[in-house]
């Protein structure tokens, strides 16, 4: 059985002789964040070796002008230091001790910068799922400075941007209209697709139980808008939006996830 990432890349395609089979993307969300610690390279590689199809991170710039791979604003409760990333040189935030939550096993983990994450994932014939952070802080060119990473990597075909603040993803669209933007969401947007469509958008990223309604799930897809939803950690959450044929679903467990996928696989 073939295992590829295809052009629309949301998809993979199992191909069985003639037979085409399309099935849910399984990628981990800040690497394999439910057993390892959230957005370092050991996560990431875990992801990888747990057989994900791809991985979500999240991006901040710090005082001197370093993209670093991170979700919270503040460093507080992932390392052993305190601030706002924005206020960190990338010099003081590459010596905090990233693995602070999980005792002493993971006491070399740091924060990466872009460069690391993207030199790791770039041959990896993986979907990368670059999330920007600045919902909160708006930091200066972010937008700007990841598509230039994206070509630097030459990873345009297998990367999507995200954000919560849609705006950002109406920029990146503005900047080059090739790369492709997912709308992140909480709850229950009407008609989510038309916003979607008027937006330039490739995708929508909704908070999962938006998107557990059959009809909801086909009006966006028919309107050739993907669907990757997050973030889904509970097998029969999993179950229902395989079944529902999600695009993506982002978990912290993608070893629990892949067995699924694979299960669900088996009996169609
Ligand atoms: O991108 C999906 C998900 O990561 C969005 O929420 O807060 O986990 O970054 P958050
Ligand atoms: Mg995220």
């Amino acid at each position: 059985m073939v295992k590829e990432l295809v052009n629309i890349i949301f998809t993979v395609i199992s191909e069985v002789g003639d037979i085409t089979v399309v099935k849910s993307l399984n990628i981990a969300h800040r690497g394999f964040s439910g057993r390892y610690p959230e957005n370092t390279m050991i996560a990431f590689q875990k992801a990888v070796e747990a057989g994900s199809d791809g991985i979500e991170t999240d991006v901040h710039i710090t005082r001197d002008g370093e993209i670093v791979v991170c979700h919270d604003e503040k460093v507080d409760r992932t390392t052993n230091g305190q601030g706002f990333i924005k206020d960190l040189t990338y010099h003081e935030i590459k010596n905090l001790h990233a693995g602070v939550n999980f005792g002493g096993e993971f006491e070399n983990s740091t924060i990466p910068n872009i460069d690391e994450f993207l030199d790791y994932v770039k041959d990896k014939n993986l979907l990368i799922n670059i999330e920007l952070k600045n919902g909160i802080i708006e930091y200066d060119n972010l937008e700007k400075r990841i598509i230039e990473k994206i070509y630097e990597y030459k990873l345009k075909d297998n990367l999507i941007l995200s954000s919560f603040n849609h705006y950002s993803m109406v920029k990146v669209k503005e900047l080059d209209n090739s790369i492709k933007t997912g709308l992140l969401y909480a709850a229950n947007l009407y008609k989510v697709e038309e916003y979607a469509k008027k937006l330039g958008a490739d995708a929508v990223h909704p908070y999962f139980p938006s998107v557990m309604k059959e009809d909801i799930v086909k009006n966006i897809k028919n309107s050739k808008i993907a669907i990757n939803t997050y973030t889904v950690n509970e097998e029969e959450d999993m179950k229902r939006l395989i079944e529902l044929d999600i695009d993506g679903i982002i978990t912290n467990y993608p070893d629990v996830l892949g067995r699924l996928i694979k299960e669900a696989d088996k009996n169609s």
